[in-house]
């Protein structure tokens, strides 16, 4: 059976990052895809990638290219297109930009990639993967993005040094936007199966300390912005990108919170917002709707309110999308 074919659609910070990843676990053969002026950097890091393949010890073919046509048979596209934040910007800023970038890539992986499983990762990402879905035309249940798998890592990493464990003991669940309204929900995160309230109680922590490790896990991206200064957070979001694309290609049926088209669930009407889905082969194969407590479901709702006011935006901007 031919290998999986895995585009890489912007070959910036992120992209080559994506490229490295796939390519060490051998999810399959990778494109790496960027506009004309940067296809250079394209090929470059591909080449570069591949000349680590036999002291990494995998296989795989990573190409660059500029050339949408080169999407043919992709059967999972990751699209970081688009420009990252600066200090002092926020993920909402970078609307108007990137959705001029989701249009042109939404109508090259319509053409050419039509039955790709697809992954956005450009910010603001709620608004962002819902007009990739639109541009693209593709089913809902294909086009996914990525924010949740991140929001939940940077809390675990947070938990885990407040805690003292291991990382891997920590499990944390997250809802709704992708920064300022991200949903912490404290009584489904857990250590070893123990959940945040019964540590506090236990005295592993107070109250306080956990309210402002959920508002440095709201601030995370921001805070990484503010120490890279040149750009946003990269190895994360990459790797949480690269564990949605490997559920959907081995058809592992994972359980991740990821920026799924919703109906009916959660009382929405058809929004792009950070739910719990399952991920297999056949794409975003289920939204799992949770009981939500007064309190949560008021944050949710700020979340949900936040994401409608981009997707307003959005259609302010290009009259297609009203
Ligand atoms: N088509 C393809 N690639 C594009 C296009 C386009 N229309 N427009 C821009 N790009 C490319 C840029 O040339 C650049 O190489 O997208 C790449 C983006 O890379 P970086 O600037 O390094 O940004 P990165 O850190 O990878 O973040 C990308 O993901 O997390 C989000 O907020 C982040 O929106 C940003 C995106």
């Amino acid at each position: 059976m031919a290998r999986p074919k895995i585009a890489l659609i912007g070959a910036g910070q992120i992209g080559g990052t994506l490229a490295h990843l796939a390519a060490r676990k051998e999810l399959g053969d990778i494109v790496l895809f960027d506009i004309p002026d940067f296809e250079g950097t394209a090929k470059g890091k591909a080449l570069d990638i591949a000349q680590s393949g036999p002291i990494g010890g995998f296989d795989a073919s990573i190409t660059g290219t500029s050339d949408f046509a080169d999407l043919a048979g992709v059967d999972v596209c990751i699209v970081t297109a688009g420009v990252p934040r600066k200090p002092g910007m926020s993920r909402d800023d970078l609307l108007g930009i990137n959705l001029k970038v989701m249009k042109s890539v939404g109508e090259g992986i319509k053409k050419h990639a039509p039955n790709a499983f697809v992954i956005c990762v450009t910010n603001p990402l709620d608004a962002m993967v819902w007009a990739l879905r639109e541009f693209s035309g593709l089913p809902q249940n294909k086009v996914v993005g990525m924010a949740g798998v991140l929001d939940a890592g940077r809390f675990q990493h947070f938990l885990s040094l407040e805690f003292g464990v291991s990382m891997r003991d920590v499990s944390a669940f997250v809802l709704g936007g992708h920064g300022d309204t991200m949903v912490p929900l404290t009584r489904y995160s857990t250590v070893a199966g123990i959940p945040l309230p019964d540590l506090v109680a236990m005295g592993w922590t107070t109250q306080e300390k956990l309210d402002a490790i959920v508002q440095r896990t709201r601030d995370g991206g921001a805070e990484i912005v503010g120490l890279l200064k040149t750009g946003s957070a990269f190895y994360a979001p990459a790797a949480s990108a690269i564990e949605m694309a490997e559920a959907y290609l081995r058809d592992q049926k994972r359980l991740l919170p990821c920026a799924a088209y919703v109906k009916g669930a959660y009382g929405l009407d058809g929004l792009y917002v950070g739910v719990p889905v399952v991920i297999g082969a056949g794409g975003v194969e289920r939204v799992v709707e949770i009981k939500l407590n007064a309190d949560e479901n008021a944050m949710f709702q700020k979340s949900v309110d936040s994401v409608k006011g981009l997707v307003a935006a959005c259609k302010g901007i290009d009259p297609s999308l009203a």
